[in-house]
């Protein structure tokens, strides 16, 4: 008798009904005149003395329990009904917010697509780079101020083997240039690091896209129409460039790049300090040591590089001063972007 009250225990715990109908015969099962409960509440009659009290605790806590499932189910069953009947089906569903792009995936990709046009592919590298990668492969002389602990974060500081949080994307040209044959036509962009205090126009993180052309007969004149095909897409057809001579270890020559202030038009504001004109990105013809560092013949090939902020470009394009807004994950600045 204790195993039957058990079962039928576990058979109500488990018991779920769809309807009211399913409920009803559930009812009738345990509770009926015929029922379960009926049942064993007569052959209680015949238990034996000593047993009488236990057995008779069980019988009640099965009862118990069938009318608190009926109950619960009823209830339920009732609410769902109503509340289906009083619904009306052809009412709108709420507002709900969608999310948007961070501006700096947004200006990433502008400058990308842009590049993609004139027939680059896109290649990424390591965050944590070597020594070899980040600086000398790219001629950077050994005692070069950028190697120092105050402008890179070291990993493992061993020697030769330095390892670090690349300091700006130009790392990932020596990766694609070991492992690739010219020509190369490749952008890469990705984040980078540098030992800085955080403040409005500075961070310890940030992004850039760099820029790679190598093949045969590649000119200055060839950088000078890339770029400006650049800021004309990225900034309008009336905008003008500049390069101003420059100095990079990896670049000869060097150059780096204004482009006419696309808050004014180039007759001088505020934001582009009067001068008509705002400094946008470093470029030059990748120096003849990096390509033999690379296993490029720099006899057969020459080529051009360029880097750019995109941090920099957003703030060109939207006027977002602040570099701390892009990390801080504020919905009032990221929404603004939907
Ligand atoms: N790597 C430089 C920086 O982080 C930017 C740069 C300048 C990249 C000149 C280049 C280049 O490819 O040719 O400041």
């Amino acid at each position: 008798m204790k195993l039957k009250i058990d079962q039928l225990l576990e058979e109500t715990q488990c018991f779920q009904a769809s309807t009211m109908d399913e409920l009803e015969q559930f009812r009738v099962k345990m509770l009926g005149k015929k029922g379960e409960l009926n049942d064993l509440f007569e052959a209680f009659k015949t238990v034996a003395n000593e047993e009488k009290r236990e057995i008779g605790q069980k019988l009640n806590v099965l009862k118990n329990a069938v009318q608190e499932k009926i109950d619960v189910i009823k209830n339920s069953l009732e609410t769902t009904e109503t509340v289906s009947e009083n619904t009306d089906l052809t009412r709108p569903v709420n507002d709900f917010v969608s999310g948007s792009r961070h501006p700096i995936a947004l200006v990433r990709k502008e400058i990308l697509d842009i590049f993609s046009r004139m027939g680059y592919v896109v290649a990424e590298g390591p965050e944590i780079e070597d020594d070899w990668h980040n600086f000398t492969a790219l001629n950077f002389p050994p005692e070069h101020p950028a190697r120092d602990m105050q402008d890179t974060f070291f990993v493992e500081k061993n020697g030769v083997n330095d390892i670090a949080l690349r300091t700006h994307t130009s790392s990932v040209q020596v990766r694609v240039m070991e492992i690739q044959k010219p020509p190369i036509r490749a952008v890469f962009p990705g984040r980078v690091y540098r030992n800085e205090a955080i403040s409005v126009r500075s961070h310890v993180f940030f992004h850039q896209v760099e820029g790679l052309y190598i093949d045969k007969n590649v000119s200055f004149a060839d950088l000078r129409e890339t770029l400006l095909y650049f800021a004309k897409e990225m900034f309008g057809e009336e905008t003008k460039i500049r390069l101003r001579p420059s100095f990079f270890p990896f670049t000869e020559p060097s150059a780096e790049m204004d482009i006419s202030c696309n808050l004014c038009g180039g007759t001088g504001c505020p934001f582009c300090k009067h001068t008509g004109w705002v400094e946008i990105l470093g470029c030059g013809m990748v120096d003849p040591n990096v390509l033999e560092n690379c296993g490029i013949d720099s006899n057969v090939y020459s080529g051009f590089a360029f880097g750019m902020g995109i941090e920099r470009m957003t703030n060109l394009k939207y006027t977002v001063k602040d570099l701390r807004l892009f990390s801080e994950n504020d919905l009032r600045f990221l929404s603004q972007f939907s």
